[in-house]
């Protein structure tokens, strides 16, 4: 192993750490340049552990002194570890003084103290703390922290840190110093600081018991106009995570600070939570609803680490889905709490199910496939998954299916009762749910129930139903079943609650339940029915797992039609459509949609009462990916054609349709980022969307033009965007212009250019332009490629998300993709190794696309000063 290599790490190797940190001074002067950082820690021996020399983390620091009670020390490095063996014997603490300095300004990483638009911030999750000052960067080592920040009063008139500030004043030279103290102990993980020219939007508020809080939100001085929706959305994470788990905000003071370079979208510290700029900045001229969706539900999600992270928190970086998987489902409670109707919060739920099946299931059932608690890592950084958050999600989600809404929240308060204020595991959260309902089938097959903590890859669920007329009994024979996984060949039965329901012949509902799969093989049965039923089954997506039941044409259009479970209706569907996909692809030609589905879209989109965002999810075809993953050969481009011509055949075969639903949605009134008129600005988007593909196919202008008028009027950037985007995905000669002039309009937005420069690296591939394109952005002006926004929305946009692009016969794209990958590599590990897992399902890829792609992995690993994270991804990928 090379100087800087680390070995595997493993889940079974967890051991309690052989000190413990009480208490710790940190002292900044804080420069671009060299920044000095002074630690004062009271440590004490753990008592439960063996003598043994103290190892503390570091990475990138340059150490100048160590003192022991105040005295100097003998030391050694170990694999860039300070390792202290003469320590005071017994349990009495010592005092342990290090002084470092570092350089934020050459941190391109993003993780520890760097520098962004000449402001300091940090990033410490999952190790950067040790970036800063030499530790014991664990999560189960918490300690309380009392930070002196000193810096340049003119350049950095802001000075934040967690907790309270209780000092803070003029020194000479013009600097000056603020100290903060946090009040409750924490993994250093949690810490961060703040310095730089910003102003914040303040709000106090009163909570329950009538205490006041003082929430903040910080950016830069041009920014102040777009802080009202995240402001909001904090206040009312605030409020809904009082009403529905009894969590009070447990701090005087709460700050959001928005930064331009981020590797994550945000980062939960205590108290003082520190966001990508796409997560909080929002006005209806710049953002998009889809933006102010966002921003609600990763305010959210911060917010609510406070108690699910950071009151309890992780033992060690395995359980990372403790916190992760349990905040995702907090926030799409909210998300759907917020939205309100049934139907509204349905949409929430189909939006979320999308991002799994999309996201989850290829990654699954790849070479990156792990358990939502992961045995082993390499980089703790490339297990910030859709699995551990996504999946994650979805396992505590049916943990409150098996209990009951208002079980789970007793099962949150034991929770908390239990472990407040200290590192625990998965078992342990499981554990309380099941005990604080101990008549629940939680609690009887928790065991088993756990198996989706431990077992990688998507189960299969096969249901096949037998009617007897006679007697009137229908039997569904259900079986379930989990492929092989890299490192776990064999699967036990998993738990898997299967919400269902029958229809009738007259399309009424007969019966309903949830019946929970414990067993390999299993049998539901329903009696005295009058005549056969078509099922409805896995409502809600009650469970994360692949449904195979051999629907007929005829059964999915009556649920499309009168299933009461919208989830269902969606998913029927969605269902015919990847059916017509998958026809066409296995049979090499053209897609020729079947007259029944088209005649149903149209049912869908003239239909009085239905929701105008349902419409909308409904008319958009399953996604190239998701078609994907149904094949076991893929070649990208063919999937994209066949995808295409259905849409197409949408846009010809309704055009009238369109139209209507165009005119019906054209107008939602004065913006707001409601359920109700962002789904009739989604569906009125794609409806223009159809009729500028409609009109390329009959060399129509009019709509084209339409579409140009409206992109110039448009009085907020969702109508606007999406009439650029219907002139880009149209192909309409008014494309060019219309890109130019917003280019022009929004020249000083950034959050605005990487829409700009993701829509053209997204763009449908016509004779292979988009890459020569993307190639061209990248000597644009504003491409940036230090800048994790910028690089992902132009980069990123091509290589992960338009595969009809990507995947090049000439194996262009490869190439492309692994220069990216090595560039940013040596700019910023992290994003190098997110956009190395652009090839993960090249496995399944057809010749020549299939050799070409194991080629451009093995060019990447061969390089010889590879990152962890990019050597972990392409390691596994070529395994
Ligand atoms: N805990 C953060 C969140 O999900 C994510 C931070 C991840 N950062 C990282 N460098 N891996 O809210
Ligand atoms: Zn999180």
């Amino acid at each position: 192993m090379r100087e800087g290599q680390t070995a595997v790490i493993h889940r079974a190797d967890y051991q309690a750490p052989a000190y413990w940190i009480d208490t710790v001074e940190l002292c900044f002067d804080l420069d671009p340049a060299k920044t000095r950082v002074l630690n004062r820690m009271r440590i004490r021996r753990n008592p439960d552990v063996p003598p043994q020399p103290l190892k503390l983390d570091g990475d990138e620091l340059n150490l100048a002194r160590v003192l022991v009670n105040g005295q100097g020390t003998s030391f050694k490095m170990e694999g860039g570890r300070l390792v202290l063996e003469n320590l005071p014997e017994g349990s009495e603490p010592f005092e342990l003084e290090i002084f470092t300095t570092c350089c934020p300004a050459k941190n391109s990483k993003l993780m520890g103290l760097y520098v962004s638009n000449d402001s300091f911030f940090t990033q410490c999750e999952a190790e950067g703390f040790r970036r800063i000052t030499y530790f014991l960067d664990r999560p189960d080592v918490m300690a309380s922290y009392t930070v002196l920040l000193r810096a340049d009063k003119r350049k950095y008139p802001v000075l934040l840190s967690n907790g309270n500030l209780v000092d803070h004043g003029d020194l000479e030279d013009g600097r000056h110093f603020a100290k903060w103290v946090d009040p409750f102990r924490k993994p250093c993980y949690l810490f961060a600081l703040v310095a730089g020219q910003l102003v914040a939007r303040e709000q106090k508020i009163v909570a329950r018991n009538g205490k006041e809080h003082l929430l903040q939100v910080f950016v830069r001085p041009g920014d102040l106009d777009k802080t009202e929706h995240a402001m909001n959305s904090l206040m009312a994470s605030v409020a809904w995570d009082e009403a529905r788990f009894g969590l009070p905000l447990d701090l005087e003071r709460f700050m959001i600070v928005a930064t331009s370079d981020f590797n994550m979208g945000a980062m939960e510290n205590k108290g003082l939570n520190i966001f990508n700029t796409k997560y909080v900045l929002a006005n209806q001229a710049t953002a998009t609803d889809t933006d102010f969706g966002n921003i609600e539900s990763v305010v959210g999600h911060e917010y609510f680490h406070n108690w699910t992270g950071n009151r309890v928190t992780c033992r060690d970086w395995f359980q990372l889905s403790l916190k992760e998987g349990l905040t995702v489902f907090r926030d799409q409670e909210f998300s759907q709490d917020l939205a309100g109707e049934a139907s509204a919060r349905a949409v929430k739920r189909i939006e979320d199910v999308r991002v799994l099946r999309t996201a989850q299931f290829p990654e699954d059932a790849g070479p990156m496939a792990h358990p939502v608690r992961p045995d082993q890592y390499l980089e703790i950084n490339n297990f910030y998954t859709v699995t551990v958050y996504e999946k994650g999600a979805e396992v505590v989600r049916m943990m409150q299916t098996l209990v009951g809404r208002e079980g789970f929240e007793r099962g949150m308060t034991l929770y908390f009762q239990r472990h407040d204020g200290h590192a625990v595991t998965c078992d342990d959260f499981a554990q309380a749910i099941a005990d604080a309902n101990t008549q629940s089938p939680l609690y009887e097959k928790l065991g088993q129930f756990k198996r989706w903590y431990s077992q990688a890859g998507t189960p299969r669920v096969r249901a096949v139903p037998q009617w007897e007329a006679g007697t009137g009994t229908w039997r569904l024979q259900l079986s379930q079943s989990n492929p092989p996984t890299p490192g776990q060949a064999d699967k036990q039965p998993q738990v898997i609650p299967i919400a269902w329901g029958l229809i009738g012949q007259d399309g009424r509902e007969l019966a309903s339940g949830m019946h929970v799969l414990t067993e390999a093989h299993d049998t539901l049965v329903v009696e005295n029915l009058a005549s056969e039923p078509v099922p409805s089954l896995l409502r809600g997506f009650s469970a994360p797992v692949i449904l195979d039941f051999d629907y007929s044409d005829g059964q999915l259009l009556a649920l499309l039609e009168h299933d009461t479970d919208p989830f269902n209706r969606w998913e029927a569907a969605q269902r015919l459509a990847v059916r017509s996909a998958l026809a066409a692809i296995h049979h090499g030609g053209e897609v020729t949609l079947d007259a029944h589905f088209v005649e149903a879209m149209r049912h869908i989109l003239r239909h009085p009462t239905l929701d105008s965002a349902f419409k909308e999810l409904v008319l958009t075809l399953p996604a190239e990916t998701y078609i994907a993953e149904q094949l076991d050969v893929v070649d990208p481009q063919h999937v994209h054609a066949v995808r295409e011509s259905m849409r197409q055949q949408l846009a010809t075969a309704l055009q009238p349709d369109w139209e209507a639903a165009y005119e019906a949605n054209k107008d939602s009134g004065a913006y707001s980022p409601d359920p109700v008129s962002s789904g009739r600005r989604a569906l009125a988007g794609l409806a223009l969307t159809h009729l500028c593909i409609a009109a390329r196919l009959s060399s129509d202008t009019v709509w084209p033009g339409k579409a140009y008028q409206r992109f110039k009027d448009a009085s907020n950037m969702t109508d606007r965007f999406n009439a650029l985007s219907a002139l880009v995905v149209g192909g309409s000669d008014l494309a060019r212009p219309a890109l130019q002039k917003f280019h022009a309009m929004f020249k000083d937005e950034a959050l605005v250019l990487d829409k700009w420069f993701a829509l053209q690296a997204g763009a449908p591939d016509r004779g292979g332009n988009v890459l020569p394109a993307v190639k061209q952005l990248m000597q644009h002006p504003d491409f940036n490629v230090r800048n994790p926004n910028r690089a992902r929305s132009l980069i990123f946009s091509y290589c992960s998300a338009n595969p009809g692009a990507f995947h090049r016969a000439d194996a262009a794209g490869y190439v492309f993709w692994s220069d990216r990958v090595m560039e940013l590599d040596a700019i910023n590990p992290q994003v190098a190794a997110r956009l190395a897992r652009a090839l993960d399902r090249w496995r399944k890829l057809a010749e020549p696309m299939r050799g070409a792609a194991r080629e451009a992995i093995a060019r990447v690993a061969a390089k010889p000063d590879l990152s962890n994270d990019v050597r972990e991804v392409v390691t596994r990928a070529l395994a």
